[in-house]
This record gives C-alpha cells, structure tokens and sequence, in this order.
C-alpha cells in the first residue's frame, strides 16, 4: 500500500567538480532509481533557487528530466518545495519588494511551477519547515511569513489547490517525528486551517535522524492524531546519520542500530492507514548531503556507493 521513494540527488550547496550531476547523466544510478523506487522527489531541483534563478527566468531542465523519468518508470512524484526560508535565491532574499510585490511574485510562482506538472504531481510539499523547534511561526527566517504575515501560509495552499486540484498538499517538517511542541504546532495550525476550509490534505514527517539524538517511538502514535483528523501521512526524507570513522562508516554496532531506526520508521508509516508514501533521502552517501551539512557524520543512507545493501536496505525489506 505505501509508495516506497527516493530522493534525486543533485544540486545543493555542496556541489563541486567532485560532485558530478548524478542525474541524468549516470547510467546506473538511473537505474536503481528506477528498479528499487516506486516515488521521486527531486532533491533540489525544483526549490526556488533552482527553478527560478531570475525574477523573469525561470530553468525548468532538470525537473521536467525528472518527472518525465519518473513517468516512463511509471513512478509518482513528490514536489518540494514552493514555500521555505532556505534555498531562496538572493534576488527574492536580498530584493527589496513590497509586500505587495511579493505576493505577487509567490503567486506567479506557484501558477506557473505547480500549473506546469499539474496533473503530474503526486504530493506537493506546499510548506516547508514553517515552525521551529519551539513550536513558533518562523517569522524572522521566513521571507514570506515575516514580510505577509502569517496568513499567507493558508493562501499558498488555496494557490497550489487551484493551480493543481489533483496534487495532495502537504506541510512538511524535520524533528517532528514524536508529538512534540513543534509537532504539536502543526496539529493545531492543521486544525485551523481545515476549520477554515483551506485546502491541505498532508503532514510529511522528514525524519532526518542522528544516531546520537535517539529515535521518538511515539512515531505512529504522531501520525495516526494527524490521519484522525482526516491528513494523509508521508515520512518524506528519511535518513540516519552517525558519528563516522576514517572509512566513512559507522560502526558495525552503530549500522544496526541504524537499520532498526529504518525498520521501525517504516513500521510506523505502515501502521498508519494513510501513510502511504515513505521516502528515503538519496539512495549513495556520496551524493548525501549529511556528510557536507554535520561534519564527521554520514553513512546515512542505505545502499554502499557501489550499490551493495546496506543492513538498513535488508531491514526496509524485510519490514516491507
Ligand atoms: C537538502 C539537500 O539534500 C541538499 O542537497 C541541499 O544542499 C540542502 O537541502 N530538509 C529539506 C530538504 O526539506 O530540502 C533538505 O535537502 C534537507 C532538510
């Protein structure tokens, strides 16, 4: 019943000559994408730094290379993201438009992302980490919320309905794994906005996870008051980093430990009736963003980068 999903590498902040573009253009990361993987998400390539370089230009080349693939592998897609505080490019972060202007230019910018893949679009994830850890609004961070007020988290989403009346709209945060403040935050802005009759219709659960933080087992129980409410549930980009030796590995010991947090996040999502999309973020730790991001961390994901199976690949599996 759940949509098994990968993460298409590419971009990102940690991109170098060392770091080709895996997509398209590698043959066999192609096709593992396309044998092990039932749902795509691309990486980065239809944040707004990617996909609208320029207030008038907009670069379309590598997430229409994705969700054609995606298509040909009869696979479905999940987007990310059209509302954020990171990943902006600078003439929007560093512009100085009025509110007004800015209005319009988040409009335009759903009207013509979201309108080109309509139909096409499995999930979108409309909000991206609007809370943070205390369970507060981004106000400061946000470009959108802090210069349009807090209202406009609604409008995004009757925006991207009306745009793509298909797609599923999802909000969708990392550390809300358990019910926590900020998981609690969206639970109650969940609340408001379909009291309101605004269109969103899913929590994604990201679950990047550190072996050092622990993992919250309250996991489905977090999920199942959000399907209560009536929300489809997604984990959307699970990884499980830990503390890396000269190799680049964990420790034995540490790589099981690892591949029960991947079970157990799986076991959660299967627990849930609509859990039904559970995404893994990047299939090789050399295309990870963990290493670059936490230093002296990685070893996150679940294939070895020649494409062995890692103990959590087999632990997904025999989970599944
Ligand atoms: C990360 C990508 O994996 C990196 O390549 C990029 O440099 C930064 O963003 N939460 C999200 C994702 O919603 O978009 C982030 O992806 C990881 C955290």
């Amino acid at each position: 019943k759940v949509e098994i999903g990968s993460a298409v590498a590419g971009g990102g902040h940690h991109t170098t000559a060392d770091y080709p573009e895996p997509f398209p253009n590698d043959p066999t990361y192609r096709a593992v994408l396309a044998e092990q993987f039932s749902s795509l998400t691309p990486e980065n390539q239809m944040k707004w730094n990617y996909i609208h370089p320029e207030p008038d230009r907009y670069d379309f080349a590598q997430a229409d290379a994705i969700v054609a693939f995606a298509e040909e592998n009869q696979q479905v897609v999940r987007g990310h993201t059209l509302f954020w505080h990171s990943q902006n490019p600078g003439w929007l972060e560093e512009g100085d438009h009025s509110p007004e202007e800015l209005r319009a230019i988040l409009k335009d910018h759903v009207d013509t992302v979201v309108g080109r893949y309509a139909g096409r679009i499995q999930q979108w994830d409309v909000a991206n980490e609007i809370f943070d850890d205390s369970g507060a609004l981004r106000t400061e961070d946000n470009i959108w919320i802090r210069e349009l007020g807090p209202g406009i988290v609604a409008d995004v989403f009757r925006w991207t309905h009306a745009a793509d009346p298909e797609a599923r709209l999802f909000l969708n945060d990392y550390n809300v794994e358990g019910p926590n403040a900020k998981a609690d935050a969206y639970y109650a802005l969940v609340q408001e906005l379909l009291a309101d009759g605004v269109p969103v219709h899913g929590f994604g659960v990201q679950a990047h996870l550190g072996l050092q933080y622990g993992f919250d087992g309250r996991m489905q129980a977090n999920l199942q008051r959000f399907d209560d409410l009536g929300l489809a549930t997604a984990v959307t980009e699970l990884d499980v980093r830990g503390p890396v030796g000269a190799d680049g590995q964990l420790s034995p010991e540490l790589r099981q430990r690892q591949a029960d947090w991947y079970s157990q996040a799986l076991e959660a999502c299967l627990g849930v009736d609509g859990c039904r999309s559970f995404t893994v973020w990047g299939v090789l730790d050399q295309h990870s963003w963990v290493p670059g991001t936490f230093p002296g961390q990685g070893d996150a994901l679940i294939m070895e980068d020649d494409y062995e199976r890692k103990p959590s690949y087999c632990a997904l599996q025999e989970t599944l």
